[in-house]
């Protein structure tokens, strides 16, 4: 998408959006000639800019084919995710009516009242976010049509809003790849596929190296969780590590490890009909990860920055786990597996531990699809952070809330820090206490598997995949995860 910054609003694109604040006294675009146009609009309170609210018209004697009126909502209300969502929205509008092109004084509109690096994020990204569609597998009249130009208004501009859009279209770009790969089908996307296309970066990338531990290796260094969970598939597990080195060679690696079950079943304890449906989304994890490398180098962080991801197939089978066994993870911790489908955690156990141990990382944020109980906590507009270190926790609190990829900490208090412990075994894979705090619990399993690095698990669940469109993310994939780890990264 072409984002162009024009210094007046004039009609010559197909839809024209302009704004409105509800309480300004008289509404008033930004070009006075426009407003002569739609005086009528106005005189008659047809339109009163509620936060929100659509109004589109055909005016004659204008370029545009449409006008569209949009409301803002009071100017005290206005936060940059309602922002985010109107961009979302003016998207929308432009492709329902199947117009590949806008111009708006949105920006214009809302210029002094944020950061001018961060409104220009916002817009890059979710003009970005809002014009993606999976149609991949869908008859080409069912396609949805794409915006390719967009005009904003802004007399105002300055290098660092310019700056912004700059990178936020890098991080919206990266999140879209990130949805391709969860919405395609589990036949698709595989643990092989996934390797290649982190071969595929590397490729592309010259600050980017790719390893690749198969089923061979793992047996020898230990990694009986990840092998046990991957014993009912035919698909060979596989540990992708991806290193990107953008600063000093003496700096440590910051790493992010992504859950990559390209498939959940639940393996014998199987998931019944209604909840294995959308399971081709528990590699979302694998998937945020690949597109936040994809954000880094594109942005050419100068930071040295790790992906790991453990990624198999949760299946049943003659030679699949059963419950009750007992493994021996890559750390040397004992695991009983008392239900198949906990299986993400015993997948993040060996990578966490193999990642602590041999790359010895300053930081290690986990995400994951890890447990339903984190959809019934927070439903889906917020990801789930947790772990010991507080500092690291509310550090991607704030980035979440500043990107719009939102994040919610649970309390990891103490009390909690038996639950996982087995009766015959170190450990066992689902709480000695039942089922409540379900999240929490799962967290605390991973952090057993962390020796020395400062250590925040993220739960994504429920943000990484949306049963229904809301407001800029389409139905499936949201790519979570992507924008709240670039911010991450782009403040320290
Ligand atoms: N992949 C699921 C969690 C999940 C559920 C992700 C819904 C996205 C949407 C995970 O592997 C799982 O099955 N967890 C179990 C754990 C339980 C057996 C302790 C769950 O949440 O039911
Ligand atoms: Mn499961
Ligand atoms: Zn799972």
């Amino acid at each position: 998408m072409n984002v162009k910054i024009v210094k007046n609003l004039n009609d010559n694109g197909n839809i024209l959006a302009l704004t409105f604040f509800e309480d300004e006294k008289v509404l008033k675009s930004s070009s006075r000639d426009l407003d002569n146009k739609l005086k009528g609009f106005v005189k008659d309170k047809i339109f009163l800019a509620k936060f929100g609210k659509l109004y589109s018209a055909c005016v004659s004697d204008m370029k545009c084919s449409k006008v569209l009126l949009v409301g803002l909502g009071k100017k005290k209300d206005l936060t940059l995710e309602k922002v985010r969502k109107i961009i979302g929205k003016i998207v929308g509008f432009t492709r329902s009516e199947k117009r590949n092109n806008f111009s708006t004084d949105l920006s214009e509109k809302v210029a002094g009242l944020f950061d001018a690096e961060d409104l220009g994020r916002a817009f890059g990204e979710t003009l970005e976010l809002s014009n993606y569609g999976f149609d991949k597998y869908l008859n080409k009249e069912r396609h949805k049509k794409k915006v390719e130009d967009v005009g904003l208004i802004f007399s105002k501009v300055g290098p660092k809003f310019l700056e912004g859009v700059r990178v936020g279209k890098i991080i919206g770009e990266s999140s879209n790849f990130t949805k391709d790969l969860v919405n395609d089908h589990p036949g698709v996307v595989t643990p092989t596929f996934l390797e290649k296309t982190a071969r595929a970066m590397e490729k592309k990338h010259t600050k980017i190296k790719v390893k690749v531990l198969n089923k061979n290796e793992m047996e020898k260094l230990g990694m009986n969780a990840i092998l046990g969970v991957a014993r009912g598939s035919v698909e060979a597990p596989k540990l992708i590590i991806i290193e990107y080195r953008g600063g000093a060679k003496s700096e440590k690696f910051k790493a992010f490890v992504g859950k990559g079950i390209t498939f959940d079943s639940g393996g014998y304890n199987l998931k019944p009909t209604g909840y294995m449906e959308d399971m081709k989304c528990d590699m979302g994890g694998a998937g945020a990860v690949l597109g936040t490398m994809r954000s880094i180098a594109h942005l050419g962080l100068k930071q040295n920055i790790l992906g790991v991801i453990p990624t198999c197939e949760n299946m049943i089978g003659a030679n699949a786990q059963r419950p009750g066994d007992i493994v021996k993870a890559y750390n040397g911790k004992t695991i009983e597996i008392l239900n198949t489908d906990a299986e993400g955690r015993l997948i993040l156990a060996d990578a966490l531990a193999y990642t602590d141990d041999k790359y010895k990382p300053e930081i290690m944020v986990d995400l994951a699809t890890l447990t339903g109980a984190c959809v019934v906590a927070l439903g889906y507009f917020a990801t789930a952070v947790m772990g010991k270190d507080n500092d690291l926790c509310q550090e991607l609190v704030v980035a979440g809330e500043k990107s719009g990829d939102r994040v919610w900490q649970l309390p990891f208090y103490e009390d909690f820090h038996d639950h996982m412990n087995g009766s015959i075994s170190d450990l066992q894979n689902i709480s000695k206490e039942g089922r409540g705090a379900g999240s929490i619990t799962a967290g605390v399993f991973l952090s057993k598997f962390v020796d020395k690095a400062r250590w925040a698990h993220l739960d994504i669940a429920g943000s990484a995949f949306f049963a229904k469109a809301h407001g800029y993310n389409q139905k499936g994939a949201t790519g979570a995860g992507v924008r709240v780890l670039s911010y991450w990264l782009l403040n320290r």
